[in-house]
């Protein structure tokens, strides 16, 4: 019988891809994967840094493997990843881990495991090579969607990160591999394709820069939607918007982070941008985009963050209107630039400004979400309802809407927007009369209700 590994996945959406890689040189050499940790030969995880609580969460889960090993109920136990990056030989020498392995190192991962099963000791491997993986095929689930990394690595060195430590430098992946692995993806009936990258618009592979590339993945004709994330504000122009604008398969959708409302602390952060700059890109970016839907990241309590910049945060959220916002308390990382500013706000305080920021955002995205109430959109069906016996599809915004009806996976709807259940909006299919007439019967609470 082969050896079994089980993988347990945390981190952003970089580190999804990376694990369908780390799948696939397993695989290759010949393990299996299995969902059972209890009944595994070899543990293992990738791993994320970018917040201490990442860090903590993955510590925990470590200490768990190590556990089960003790118990003989497994035999290897691998730390992969940012976090493998971060702490190196301390996993091995504090935390037990038998392999290490950094983010361009997974392919000595097969025999760095027949050589722990062998008893040969820990193994590391910590060191960068520029590496793009560009001859594997990640080992996927096949859906209707699936991410697609064209960049890795960061070089912006954002005071507070700790990505360009963990993944090494800034490398766009070579076009040709891009879009041998999309073609792939859409043989196997992928519709829609998210780019990837901690910065895709920096992404140049021997002068194919970002928008050129963005022209090519839509000349697939099976792939009906083309998304990317995250754009760099500073690196964002009228070239990149007016290209979005006129290939109708780019969705009207920008991951813009903005960090901090106020200049003192974005250049303290080393955003390369000013609140002004960003807000003109905004409407530069709503020119050409009437329908964009627009998210962001914020981090409060920035140390030295007064309350009045924390109040422009809040104003600029205010202006802008975003959809979303993905909103974090700043968490020092060792070794960071940031992580040496003081003083540090004080957590209750921090903690009160994250309170007050989740809380005005959460109006706004009520408010734009029920201004879809009666208005009609296109669905790409992704799965299920995740009550009953709907169906569930995105917006070209990336609106996530439930629909009343059965509809196959894949398939492209017009629905219109009848109600929002809890945060969800709920539509009805219009191109069909039939489906119109079924959806009447769907009960609908019209009031707004958290996480329903
Ligand atoms: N490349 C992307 C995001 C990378 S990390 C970008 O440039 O925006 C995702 C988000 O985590 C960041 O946008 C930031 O808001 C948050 N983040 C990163 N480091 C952090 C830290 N030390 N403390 C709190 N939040 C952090
Ligand atoms: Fe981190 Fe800045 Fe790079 Fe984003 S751009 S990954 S926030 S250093
Ligand atoms: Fe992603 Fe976390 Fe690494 S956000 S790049 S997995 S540090």
């Amino acid at each position: 019988m082969s050896v079994r590994y089980y993988l347990q996945v945390y981190g952003c959406q970089m580190n999804l891809y990376e694990a369908d890689l780390v799948r696939a040189m397993l695989n290759q050499a010949g393990y299996e994967e299995t969902d059972n940790e209890f009944d595994s030969e070899v543990l293992l995880m990738m791993t994320c840094s970018v917040r201490a609580h990442a860090e903590n969460r993955a510590l925990g889960r470590l200490a768990q493997f190590v556990g089960l090993k003790k118990k003989g109920q497994a035999q290897v136990v691998g730390v992969l990843g940012c976090m493998a990056q971060n702490l190196k030989e301390k996993l091995v020498e504090k935390h037990q881990a038998d392999i290490v392995v950094g983010p361009d190192r997974y392919q000595l991962l097969p025999e760095f495991i027949v050589s722990c099963l062998r008893g040969d000791g820990p193994k590391i491997a910590v060191d960068f090579s520029n590496e793009c993986y560009e001859n594997i095929l990640p080992e996927k689930k096949v859906g209707v969607t699936a991410f697609v990394t064209i960049m890795r690595g960061c070089s912006n060195f954002c005071s507070y990160c700790i990505v360009p430590y963990v993944k090494g430098p800034e490398r766009s992946r070579p076009v040709e591999s891009i879009l041998k692995e999309v073609h792939h993806l859409a043989k196997m009936g992928v519709k829609e394709i998210t780019l990837l990258g901690q910065n895709v618009l920096a992404y140049n592979h021997r002068g194919v820069d970002f928008c050129a590339l963005l022209e090519k993945v839509c000349a697939f004709s099976e792939i009906r939607r083309v998304r990317f994330l995250t754009s760099h504000p500073r690196d964002l122009d009228e070239r990149l918007v007016r290209t979005m604008a006129s290939l109708p398969k780019v969705c009207p959708q920008l991951h813009l982070p903005l960090q901090s409302g106020a200049n003192r602390i974005l250049n303290l952060m080393n955003r390369g941008y000013t609140v002004e700059e960003y807000l003109s890109k905004v409407a530069l970016v709503r020119k050409y985009l009437p329908e964009v839907s627009l998210t962001t990241d914020i981090i409060v309590a920035f140390p030295t963050e007064t309350e009045e910049e924390f109040e422009a945060t809040l104003t600029c959220l205010e202006g802008v209107r975003f959809d979303y916002a993905y909103m974090f308390r700043f968490s020092p990382r060792p070794g960071t630039r940031a992580a040496e500013i003081k003083p540090l706000v004080p957590l209750p305080v921090a903690s009160e400004r994250l309170s007050r920021l989740i809380a005005t955002q959460n109006r706004i995205t009520k408010e734009l979400s029920s201004a879809m109430v009666g208005r009609e959109y296109e669905l790409l069906i992704e799965g299920k309802s995740p009550k009953g016996n709907g169906a569930l599809g995105r917006t070209p915004q990336g609106k996530v809407v439930i629909v009343d009806q059965e509809v196959n996976n894949g398939n492209l709807i017009r629905v219109k927007i009848t109600a929002i259940s809890g945060w969800t909006p709920v539509g009805i299919p219009v191109d069909n009369p039939a489906f119109v007439g079924a959806a009447c019967s769907l009960k609908i609470n019209p009031v707004l209700q958290r996480g329903g």
